[in-house]
């Protein structure tokens, strides 16, 4: 019985995982992409120490290290399976950090001041109101003039002529790529014990779904301190915002 994951295993549910995530954020390479191109226009340097929030399976965190080779990472998530294969994937060369975002506790277990904080389709798992204090925290993890880069289905600012499209479904339901991604791991001797922790945790592991329009996210970043966001792209119901920390250390 195997004891360990085996390399290729891993990055073959990574593969994955990228394509499942492109099936749920529209133009999802594109996007990351011009991200990390803005971070150093933006802030005037490369960044030493990034924080990936939300980060599963570490796939963006490689992405910035790609970029940035030596760059500090660390993948923050609540999730053990998730977090299982950022590890065995970039063993040494990601800190992996097992902290729940609901609650103001994880600012502490990220440690910090970060550079660059990444949140990519992570903070509609959050309700309305933690997403807002959650902002807040989000700032004082980042040094003075640090950045954060949060990407996420958004809503129309105007009243929508048509119906808004559904939220997306992150519970299990048959048939859809995320059930199916996760199915792949069921039965695996190290991921089960993991998958049972998972099963555990899973009330905290469901997406609020909470969907806002730019506006709400502009106006809860500059209450929590964040200078003046910047829409880097609109990809169908998706938004990529930038959001300087001000310099003053709020
Ligand atoms: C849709 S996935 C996106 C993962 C990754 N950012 C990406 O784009 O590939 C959402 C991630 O947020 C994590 N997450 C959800 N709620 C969380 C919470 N309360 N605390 C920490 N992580 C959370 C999930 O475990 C999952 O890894």
């Amino acid at each position: 019985m195997s004891t360990h994951l085996v390399p290729e295993d891993v990055a073959g549910w990574r593969r994955d995982w990228e394509a499942m995530m492109r099936h749920y954020q529209p133009g999802r390479d594109a996007l990351l992409t011009a991200g990390l191109d803005a971070v150093q226009a933006l802030t005037g340097r490369p960044p030493q120490r990034v924080l990936d929030v939300g980060g599963g399976p570490g796939t963006t965190a490689e992405a910035v290290l790609a970029r940035w080779p030596d760059a500090q990472v660390t993948v923050l998530d609540v999730d053990p399976v998730l977090l299982a294969l950022a590890d065995a994937a970039l063993p040494g060369r990601v800190h992996t950090v097992s902290a729940d975002l609901g609650s103001p506790g994880w600012t502490a277990l990220a440690g910090g001041p970060f550079d660059l904080v990444l949140a990519i389709m992570t903070a509609h798992y959050l309700p309305e109101r933690r997403l807002r204090d959650w902002y807040a925290e989000a700032r004082t993890v980042l040094r003075p003039h640090g950045l954060l880069l949060l990407a996420d289905p958004v809503a129309d600012d105007q009243p929508a002529a048509r119906p808004a499209e559904a939220p997306q479904q992150r519970r299990d339901s048959a048939g859809d790529p995320w059930t199916d991604w996760w199915r792949q791991l069921v039965g695996h001797p190290v991921l089960e014990p993991l998958l049972r922790r998972r099963a555990a945790l899973l009330a905290g592991l469901t997406s609020a779904e909470f969907v806002a329009p730019v506006r709400w996210h502009r106006q809860a970043a500059s209450r929590a301190g964040f200078g003046p966001a910047v829409t880097l792209r609109r990809d169908g119901g998706h938004a990529l915002l930038a959001l300087p920390a001000s310099g003053d250390g709020r």
